[in-house]
């Protein structure tokens, strides 16, 4: 393995023969990694402060979102936080059934679909802090990014047999979002939903940062948008201090 500074590892998961590194000038992953559901990118030291799950939505993987995603993940890793990086357009993510089973289950998720979503609920668990990063799509989050939070009705057992419990208790949750409006015109109303489910769940809250796209990338790399992401992630590592 090259020892740059600048060069971080991944470990992969789901398929533990592919690893590799990468620079973090290529981030989001290159293509060859994107195969894989799962990579955790661990810090050159090895240490771990904080785990932070990313489940970014949108369907450009090397968009807008994944652009303003790039400082974030750059500051979180000089911090030495541990980041699994989740694209979930193209997973197989199936809409909530509704049935209510997963209520019945203690201690464990639950649900009866048997698709990519059993995966991600376990990078999910491992997690102190969920970001949800999106395109902002019809005043919400992009349909996977929305499947993902439908399904995570088996973390909160709120409504059935099982005792009361949330399993992902102690979890924080952050939103990134972009939007082509005004942020609060655009964005606003996912923030607001975000901030309600945190309520209803009983976990915090750390809020929103959104950029608007005024100019394609471009609005993404303005020395305000980076400052803003790297702001956001310390931001994200105060959580952790605090709680
Ligand atoms: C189908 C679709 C719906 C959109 N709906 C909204 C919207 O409701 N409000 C908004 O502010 N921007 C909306 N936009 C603009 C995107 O949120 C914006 O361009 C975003 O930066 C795209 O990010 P991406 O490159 O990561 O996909 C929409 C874009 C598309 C393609």
């Amino acid at each position: 393995m090259m020892m740059n500074p600048s060069v971080i590892a991944i470990v992969d998961l789901s398929i533990p023969l592919v690893s590799g590194i990468i620079v973090l000038a290529d981030f989001p992953p290159r293509k060859r990694f994107r195969k894989n559901a799962a990579r955790y990118i661990k810090n050159r030291f090895g240490g771990i402060v904080l785990r932070v799950c990313i489940l970014m939505g949108s369907p450009r993987l090397d968009g807008n979102t994944a652009e303003l995603c790039k400082p974030f993940v750059a500051e979180l890793l000089l911090h030495e936080a541990e980041i699994e990086y989740i694209e979930l357009h193209g997973k197989d993510i199936a809409p909530c059934l509704g049935c209510y089973r997963c209520q019945d289950v203690a201690d464990e998720y639950g649900c009866v679909r048997q698709d990519d979503m059993q995966t991600i609920v376990g990078s999910i668990l491992k997690a102190d802090v969920l970001v949800f990063a999106t395109p902002i799509y019809t005043w919400q989050a992009t349909p996977p990014v929305k499947a993902v939070m439908d399904r995570m009705y088996g973390l909160n057992k709120f409504y059935g047999s099982a005792p009361r419990s949330v399993l992902n208790d102690g979890q924080a949750y952050a939103l990134i979002a972009t939007c082509g409006c005004d942020l609060d015109y655009g964005a606003g109303l996912l923030d607001e939903a975000l901030r309600r489910w945190c309520a209803h769940s009983g976990l915090p809250y750390i809020g929103m940062y959104a950029v608007r796209d005024e100019d394609n990338l471009a609005s993404f790399q303005t020395v305000q948008a980076v400052a803003g992401a790297r702001d956001f992630a310390r931001k994200i590592l105060e959580y952790k201090k605090e709680s």
